[in-house]
């Protein structure tokens, strides 16, 4: 799928936003890097970008690809495709997966199928064996295949003890753990966040501690330790709030907040439509003000997308049956620039160098749009206003919550590796 294109591309008459701040000018790529940033410039193809910014492409630490053994709902290359459309130029795929992504074969099946997707795949590992909580995973062999973040993702490990001393082996091997905070035995049974909501729609709720008390462990783990862990979708003002102390008391531990959590509030739950439902579930209006406040003060490092396709049927169930998630990757730009009050540099800083960063790869992604620099890039209209329709969404699954929804931002082109995937808001094959 990435072949490199044969010439010159010059992204013309944009607005660079990077780390580096912001600046009027024309960008040259070829044979896969950055060769030329500066005024009046030329290419053997022109990608039109008058009026729309030229970022780093982005990077989502949170993609369930669902492959390999539930292609119904997604596939590695139609995820690929969505991740593309949403200007991100790599992704961790999470380890939930059938069988899971807990051993070498599957992460070499992961990078294989990757290889061929229209952006970078990189693979996370489960903790555990089966994701099961019970038995280390093969950790060392998954990371001597370039697996650098380590998840149970849809499960928190909820052995303290346990815990302990994967953090203890992943620092000795220089590797993330990733934490779902959710502690079972107060989660169980629960669809829905535990609140006024739940009680007015008879669904068995959630209560916030459940996440919360996982939250305030892994930190302490982490102090213990010293081994950086990295918070995933944290949903509420306790956990931010702790996230918060606890770096500025020097723990090394990183957050990410969900799309869904800074736009949508329990309530959506009222009509009890599946679509809404989603693990650590959606809050009451204070909590996503906390997560809103968290990503603009730093103490959320991330804007992760836990796209989370599910088939139509599965959708189809009743509220307390069917599964938990939603769609991502094709709607996390829009949202954060239409619903954060934050400047365009800090929502790409989300998206892109500070999620970069926490999975490795800032040499590759997220980098400075300098010459030299590796050509993955997102080029965006800020102003463009469109509705979201489920049936034009490259993702297989169409269970986004925002059908219908009028948002602003979209990405018009995407490079990946110096390779236009997408150009006018078209897929490239
Ligand atoms: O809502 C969710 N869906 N939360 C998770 O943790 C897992 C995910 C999935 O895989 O569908």
């Amino acid at each position: 799928m990435r072949n490199t294109p044969k010439g010159s591309i010059v992204v013309k008459g944009g607005l660079i936003v990077d780390q580096l701040g912001e600046r009027s000018s024309d960008v040259v790529v070829e044979e896969g890097h950055i060769v030329g940033v500066g005024p009046d410039l030329s290419g053997d193809q022109v990608l039109e970008a008058k009026g729309c910014v030229v970022a780093p492409g982005f990077v989502d630490l949170h993609t369930h690809l669902r492959q390999p053994g539930m292609e119904e709902a997604e596939t590695i290359e139609s995820g690929g495709w969505a991740a593309v459309r949403g200007g991100f130029s790599a992704v961790v795929a999470m380890p939930n997966t059938d069988p899971p992504i807990d051993c070498a074969a599957v992460v070499q099946e992961v990078l294989a199928l990757g290889a061929k997707a229209p952006c970078e795949v990189y693979s996370s590992g489960a903790i555990t064996v089966g994701r099961k909580g019970e038995q280390l995973a093969p950790i060392a062999e998954m990371a001597g295949l370039g697996v650098r973040l380590f998840t149970d993702d849809g499960n928190g490990i909820q052995s303290a003890g346990l815990m302990r001393r994967a953090m203890e082996y992943a620092a000795g091997l220089g590797v993330l753990l990733a934490q779902h905070c959710e502690v079972d035995s107060l989660a169980e049974g629960g669809h829905m966040h535990e609140g006024e909501w739940s009680s007015q729609l008879g669904i068995p709720g959630v209560p916030a501690e459940a996440e919360e008390l996982m939250v305030m462990r892994d930190i302490a783990l982490s102090r213990l330790t010293g081994a950086p862990v990295h918070f995933q979708h944290l949903s509420t003002r306790g956990s931010v709030a702790m996230v918060r102390a606890a770096r500025q008391g020097g723990v090394p531990v990183t957050a990410e907040a969900a799309t869904h959590h800074f736009t949508l509030t329990d309530e959506a739950c009222a009509g009890y439509d599946p679509v809404f439902k989603v693990n650590p579930p959606l809050r009451p209006a204070d909590d996503v003000a906390a997560v809103r406040e968290g990503l603009a003060d730093g103490a959320l490092d991330a804007i992760a997308t836990d796209h989370a396709p599910h088939s139509l049927d599965s959708k189809e169930r009743p509220f307390d049956e069917a599964p938990p998630g939603m769609l991502g990757l094709e709607t996390a730009l829009a949202l954060a620039l239409s619903e954060l009050n934050l400047s365009i540099q800090q929502v790409v800083g989300l998206l892109s160098w500070q999620p970069a960063a926490i999975a490795g790869l800032q040499n590759t992604h997220g980098t400075p749009i300098a010459v030299g620099a590796p050509a993955n890039l997102c080029v965006f209209d800020p102003e463009e206003i469109w509705t979201v329709e489920p049936d034009e969404l490259a993702s297989r699954a169409c269970n986004t919550p925002y059908a219908g929804r009028q948002v602003q931002g979209r990405v018009r082109h995407t490079l990946v590796g110096g390779n236009p995937v997408v150009v006018n808001q078209q897929m490239r094959q």
